[in-house]
């Protein structure tokens, strides 16, 4: 995992003229403080820190990577991929790179997918990067959504194992109908950015990220269980079978809805929202390592991962943890 170091808490927003309270984003949220990318510092540049730990930590080599795959809404570029960018500087120069564009859902469709080419044979080692900086699009004057999110990244690699291990199930879906619900309206090809169109305030709003809080909250709490139910099933499991739950990270409330609904026991249940935001596709593996490193996560555990966000979309992963941390 990699985050930026400087760190904006409530009350430093506060102190910035925006019309909140500390009590009132914990109480809503349970955010306490968020990382914030400096100018100089772009989406890639976490990925490939963070991506630089998962090879040493996993004990593999760069060079021996097939696919260096990276989920994030919030690309250095509009073009190429930051895929790439990770690929070259990392040195994994027999691997393909692509990006994936699932925002908050985007580690699970990752995980999914390099899953499904490790089991097809077609591959055997693939490189995962979540990553956001989606502080870079925030408009900090909008409380209903600038208190949300923080910048980071997490990585993981990804290699074939024994039947019955591993990646057990996964579970991806979709609603192109909520595309307004979460979203940042210009600078694709529907609306460039440019001279011409970026004229006046209303153009120069729609540079920023857009969200309307209780349509997502609303589609969270019912999605949420209803994915892990469904990922649970296809593996021949039950929410009893659950080890570790983590979740995507968007607000406290949401995490213990799912956990009291599965009666998962709250040090079953992986938090980093407190201290970094709402971290878009870089939530679930920071937490999965801040897992690790907690003694949370150990050899033949059930995890359920599960996320959700802009598109709208959703993903779910029931995974036996194949790795001994020896904690
Ligand atoms: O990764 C996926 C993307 N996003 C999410 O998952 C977000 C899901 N949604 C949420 O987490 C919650 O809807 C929010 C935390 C965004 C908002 O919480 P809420 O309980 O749904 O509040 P609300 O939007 O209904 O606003 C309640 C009140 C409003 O005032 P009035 O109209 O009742 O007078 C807002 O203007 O709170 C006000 N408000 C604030 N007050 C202080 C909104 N933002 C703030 C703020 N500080 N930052």
């Amino acid at each position: 995992m990699s985050l930026p170091p400087n760190v904006i808490t409530n009350d430093d927003l506060k102190k910035n003229g925006l019309e909140t309270t500390n009590e009132w984003i914990v109480q809503r949220t349970g955010i306490r403080e968020r990382r914030v990318t400096d100018a100089e510092t772009a989406s890639s540049d976490l990925a490939i820190a963070a991506s630089l730990q998962a090879l040493e930590d996993a004990g593999i080599d760069a060079k021996d990577l097939d696919l260096v795959l990276c989920a994030t809404a919030t690309g250095d570029y509009v073009w190429p991929a930051t895929a790439c960018i990770i690929q070259q500087a990392i040195g994994a120069t027999k691997a393909g790179a692509f990006d994936l564009s699932a925002a908050c859902s985007g580690f699970c469709y990752g995980v999914s997918t390099a899953t499904g080419f490790i089991q097809s044979g077609m591959m055997d080692k693939i490189l995962v990067v979540g990553v956001d900086t989606l502080t870079k699009h925030l408009d900090w004057k909008d409380r209903s959504t600038c208190i949300l999110f923080g910048d980071g990244a997490g990585a993981a690699v990804l290699s074939a194992c024994a039947p019955n291990e591993g990646v057990l199930s996964s579970v991806l879906g979709a609603d192109g109908s909520g595309l307004k619900s979460v979203w940042l309206p210009a600078g694709g090809t529907r609306t460039p950015i440019n001279a011409e169109t970026f004229t006046d305030s209303a153009s120069e709003h729609d540079t920023h990220l857009q969200m309307n809080g209780r349509e997502v909250y609303e589609f969270a709490v019912k999605i949420v269980p209803q994915t892990i139910l469904e990922a649970l099933d296809k593996a021949c499991l039950r929410p009893s079978d659950i080890d570790l739950l983590v979740m995507h990270q968007a607000n406290i409330r949401i995490l213990h809805s799912a956990a009291e609904r599965f009666g998962i026991a709250l040090d079953r249940l992986v938090v980093n929202v407190d201290r970094y935001g709402n971290t878009s596709a870089a939530s679930i593996p920071i937490a999965l390592r801040e897992a690790a490193d907690s003694g949370k996560l150990h050899k033949g555990d059930i995890v359920v991962t599960m996320g959700f966000g802009a598109g709208l979309t959703w993903g779910a992963n029931v995974i036996r943890w194949t790795r001994d941390y020896g904690i």
